[in-house]
């Protein structure tokens, strides 16, 4: 077993998942925003804090993901963010990309950028202490797109993206998120994205990646959230597991879910039936998070200062994604706290 593959398989194992902390400030203002509270950096560091030093970091949370700003930060304790999520055995991890930017050549779709002095800047991150990254490139589904031109910008970038990571001693996450946006068929959204997720993995393996030592965070196959097309979360698990099982080579050791926009218990009871019929090799567990944040942060934004409530809100989150992540869920337990 490579240091890498223990790595992924650390963060990922025993029902474990990631919480995706690693909202931009401009994302974490619109979220603030939501809620009427004012983003600046102190409130910033607050919510995360309450969030990272919850119990649930212990038993749910196999890795926390972090932007710029909050892995440099120091908690009211004088410990810096790192240290604080790996004192409770969760791993650090650090979003690299700089974000999705407008594709010359077709326009009304998106490239992710950040390559350009990729190599010194993670060499800085794991002096901060993180041991994965992560890099999302984002598809919209319409009768055009995503086009070749997206498709192959995209997986380029985030294979070379990957190699960087690897070569300096981190496991990259890879995202190819298919947004739910739209009013496409959840048969279109399959198509899509098993075509990205292909050539995702040609291009990873043309970039000389050691899959083992990389995590998977996809969308959930679903039909546009304008779609009139009714789907059950059992369809919803069969359609993603076909997508997986077709799409993505054995050697990869976990597939982390992304959240998109799916309400908690959706996120939750996807997730669920997806672990119920798993008959694949790789794990399946999540990356969210909307889907591990918002009752928390609606919770808190009525009073800041109340840290313990936050984390209760929090801590069943965590366990209900980590019962999920095991099949071992039913929505009888969302009422039990
Ligand atoms: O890139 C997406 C985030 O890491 C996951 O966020 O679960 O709210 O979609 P989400």
């Amino acid at each position: 077993m490579t240091e890498l593959n223990k790595i992924a398989l650390q963060i990922l194992s025993n029902g474990k998942g990631i919480l995706a902390a690693d909202e931009s400030t401009a994302t974490m203002t619109k979220r603030f925003d939501s809620v009427n509270v004012s983003s600046n950096e102190n409130n910033r560091l607050l919510f995360r804090e309450t969030l990272f030093s919850s119990s649930s970091m212990k038993k749910s949370i196999g890795g926390v993901i972090l932007y710029d700003e909050t892995i440099r930060q120091k908690t009211s304790t004088g410990k810096t963010i790192p240290e604080l999520i790996n004192s409770s055995g969760s791993l650090t991890g650090i979003k690299v990309d700089t974000g999705a930017k407008i594709l010359a050549g077709s326009k009304e779709e998106k490239v992710t950028e950040g390559l350009d002095g990729l190599r010194e800047r993670l060499k800085d991150y794991y002096n901060l202490g993180a041991r994965f990254t992560k890099w999302r490139g984002v598809f919209s589904i319409t009768n055009k797109y995503p086009s070749n031109l997206s498709i192959s910008t995209n997986a380029h970038a985030l294979a070379r993206y990957a190699a960087l990571v690897q070569e300096a001693g981190m496991v990259p996450i890879i995202e190819p998120e298919v947004l739910m946006d739209g009013d496409h068929s959840s048969r279109d959204c399959l198509h899509k994205t098993s075509i990205i997720i292909r050539k995702c993995y040609e291009e990873l393996e043309l970039n000389n990646v050691s899959l083992e030592g990389t995590i998977l965070k996809p969308n959930m196959i679903l039909p546009g959230v304008n779609s009139l097309e009714k789907i059950s979360n059992e369809e919803i698990a069969e359609l993603t597991l076909e997508c997986l099982r077709n799409n993505v080579p054995s050697s990869v050791p976990g597939i982390a879910f992304l959240s998109g926009g799916q309400t908690e218990i959706e996120a939750t009871a996807n997730l669920n039936e997806i672990n119920i019929r798993n008959n694949t090799d790789f794990i399946m567990t999540y990356s969210y998070g909307r889907a591990l944040q918002q009752s928390a942060l609606k919770f808190w934004s009525q009073d800041v200062n109340n840290i313990n409530g936050t984390q209760e809100i929090f801590d069943h989150r965590a366990k209900m994604c980590t019962l999920a992540a095991q099949g071992k869920w039913s929505e009888s337990l969302e009422n039990k706290k």
